[in-house]
């Protein structure tokens, strides 16, 4: 929960692609990436394993649609019509895990794959 404007850059394209459509956010953690998306004015879905860096980010991004679940699970209902996808620093935690939101299948409800950070 440090501030890191590593996204601040990718802003303008993010909302670009998104063009009005929600960004889905895997892995989500506490929610930093989560506040910078808010701020924009993006409307963001997220998720993450964890109860309790869910509960976090959805104290710091009230307006985000943050549920608790694992990445290999079918993605949230309301991902149906996605702009953007994100996963900063967590794909790569996922050993082995063919994970459903970066699947073809995702990938065509998306339209657009924007970022994949790896640390
Ligand atoms: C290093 S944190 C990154 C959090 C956030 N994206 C950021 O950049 O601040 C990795 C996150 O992946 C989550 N995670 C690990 N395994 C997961 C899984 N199978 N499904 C969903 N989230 C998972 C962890 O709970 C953790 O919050």
């Amino acid at each position: 929960m440090f501030p890191d404007p590593w996204l601040d850059r990718w802003l303008p394209l993010i909302r670009e692609r998104a063009a009005g459509r929600p960004v889905l956010e895997v892995g989500c953690g506490h929610g930093d990436d989560t506040v910078t998306l808010v701020a924009a004015g993006l409307a963001v879905i997220g998720f993450d394993l964890s109860r309790t860096a869910v509960t976090v980010a959805r104290l710091r991004a009230p307006a985000a649609r943050i549920t608790c679940r694992d990445v290999r699970d079918p993605l949230p209902e309301a991902a149906s019509d996605l702009g953007v996808v994100i996963a900063s620093l967590s794909l790569h935690y996922f050993p082995g895990v063919r994970p459903s939101a970066s699947s073809p299948g995702c990938a065509r409800r998306s339209g657009r794959m924007a970022s994949s950070r790896a640390a």
